[in-house]
């Protein structure tokens, strides 16, 4: 029987990356529906539940992603509550890449300082869906995170999705760009600072980080130059630099390949798993990094 997976993507165009990476998990057929919403969800997969008997349902799964993470939250609840007794199918939350490389991230960051709880984990642009993944892992895990928008606003209400989501206390400090950083991280006194800032913005100078007394772990998750964190080369994979640990965008990305596609075979493995932060990173503790 073939392995289908239904990929709800809230763009208009579903992403060609997590279609890939769909197939190179094991998906034998992707049947995307790009520019979905939550008013969608139902229609669709009740087209899943239906049509396999309940015992070949673990064939069936659906993955979710689009670039806004609050409208993925909202059609995973969708889908799980579409759901009953046997008619269940395996689902899957990774809005641009969020749970995936958030987790990677954290595994990587966690491993380096051995244990975050107490640890000041400043996550710079940390609004966007990695961003808010990875300040929620951290915030859950015992960690003081503090995250930074550009606007004020922006920086509240991903302080309360991030609360609402995974508990904790976050701080939230402006970082409007790269000259502002020195006094952020003044301000923070960060053990880690991980950058989940856009493709292309340098956010942190070096200036700003290298010989920063207790700054254990610096992360850079943006692989197109100029690179978020200046300093870092996107190869970093805990490279020793004066006392701090790096970590590059693809130094992180090996890893985040590896936790995308064993979360794809999971989904095949049962008809009920529910792959979000949390499961992502109970899979991911299971693989090497
Ligand atoms: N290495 C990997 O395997 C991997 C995988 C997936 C993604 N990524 C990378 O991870 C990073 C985060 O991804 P994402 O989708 O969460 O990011 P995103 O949503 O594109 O951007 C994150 C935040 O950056 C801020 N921002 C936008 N434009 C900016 C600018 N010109 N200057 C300064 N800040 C700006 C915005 O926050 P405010 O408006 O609140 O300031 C935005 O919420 C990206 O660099 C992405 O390429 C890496």
């Amino acid at each position: 029987m073939k392995k289908l997976l239904l990929q709800l993507d809230s763009n208009r165009l579903a992403s060609a990356f997590d279609e890939v990476v769909a197939y190179d998990g094991g998906a034998d057929v992707v049947m995307q529906r790009g520019g979905a919403t939550e008013a969608d969800v139902r229609d669709l997969i009740y087209g899943c539940i239906f049509t396999r008997g309940p015992k070949d349902l673990n064939n069936t799964a659906v993955f979710i992603g689009g670039s806004d993470m609050a409208i993925g939250e909202k059609m995973l609840a969708a889908a799980q509550k579409t759901l009953f007794g046997p008619f269940k199918i395996s689902m899957m939350l990774d809005s641009n890449g969020s749970n995936t490389t958030a987790v990677a991230a954290v595994v990587k960051i966690t491993r380096a300082v051995r244990d975050v709880r107490g640890k000041k984990i400043l996550v710079t642009a940390g609004t966007g869906p990695v961003g808010l993944r990875a300040a929620g892992l951290f915030a859950k895990a015992g960690a003081v995170v503090t995250i930074t928008s550009r606007k004020e606003e922006e920086g509240d209400k991903a302080r309360t999705a991030i609360q609402s989501r995974f508990g904790g206390a976050i701080a939230v400090e402006c970082l409007r760009n790269a000259s502002e950083a020195a006094k952020v991280l003044d301000a923070v006194r960060p053990d880690v600072v991980l950058n989940t800032g856009p493709a292309g913005v340098l956010l942190v100078p070096k200036a700003a980080w290298s010989n920063r007394q207790g700054l254990a772990v610096a992360c850079d998750l943006n692989a197109v130059p100029p690179l978020g964190i200046e300093g870092i080369e996107v190869n970093d994979d805990g490279k020793q630099q004066g006392g701090v640990t790096t970590f590059g965008a693809i130094g992180v990305g090996g890893f985040k390949m590896k936790v995308h596609k064993a979360s794809i075979a999971r989904l095949f493995e049962r008809n009920d798993a529910v792959l979000d932060a949390e499961t992502i990173a109970e899979l991911a503790a299971g693989l090497p990094a």
